[in-house]
């Protein structure tokens, strides 16, 4: 029987915003009419950015309701794929790889960097918020070991630990420039 996800938060409605609908339109409209289900997968990720990198009981449900499928069908594919967190994360999520090839070519010492560097264990967040460090299963970029996937998007092979650290420093100063640029059009929307 497949176990209904907690997610934190099972109060807070969700309204999929118009920028989400015209995507998962555009995914519906490579299905036939009556496949919509067929968009689940792609429609709950897009649904999970923008809620922030996660999904509430109520952004499940908003997706169920919007492609006219039974909840459960949602929660199925949730639980099937580990690209989905039902809880809030940092702003980077980090998927190191510790899979067969990964594991033969280091990953657990990319892994150990990693918390030492981020002073987390692995499914926990930085308290800046910052970063979500997790273990995953192979994502096919075996020829690339050690991997890792940050935000289930972007694949970062053949690490080491010198590299990784570039690619934390980057994100820091990345995740800098973003907040300080929103704090100057703060500034100017108030005076
Ligand atoms: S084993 Fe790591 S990507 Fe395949």
């Amino acid at each position: 029987m497949t176990e209904i996800p907690i997610a934190a938060d099972n109060t807070e409605p969700f309204v999929i915003s118009d920028t989400v609908r015209k995507e998962i339109e555009r995914w519906l409209a490579k299905y036939p009419p009556e496949q919509r289900r067929s968009a689940v997968v792609s429609a709950l990720l897009l649904v999970q950015e923008q809620n922030d990198g996660w999904l509430s009981n109520a952004a499940m449900d908003a997706v169920a309701d919007y492609l006219d499928i039974p909840k459960i069908a949602v929660y199925e594919v949730v639980t099937f794929y580990d690209m989905y967190d039902l809880k809030p994360r940092g702003k980077y999520k980090i998927n190191v790889c510790t899979n067969v090839s990964c594991m033969l070519r280091g990953s657990s010492e990319i892994l150990d960097f990693l918390k030492k560097r981020l002073d987390i264990e692995v499914g926990e967040t930085t308290s800046d918020g910052k970063f979500t460090l997790r273990e995953s299963e192979c994502l096919a970029a075996c020829g690339g070991a050690p991997m890792c996937q940050i935000n289930d998007q972007h694949f970062y092979e053949n690490l080491t630990p010198k590299k990784i650290q570039t690619i934390i420093d980057q994100l820091d100063q990345q995740n800098s420039q973003q907040e300080s640029s929103a704090a100057v059009q703060f500034e100017q929307e108030v005076s």
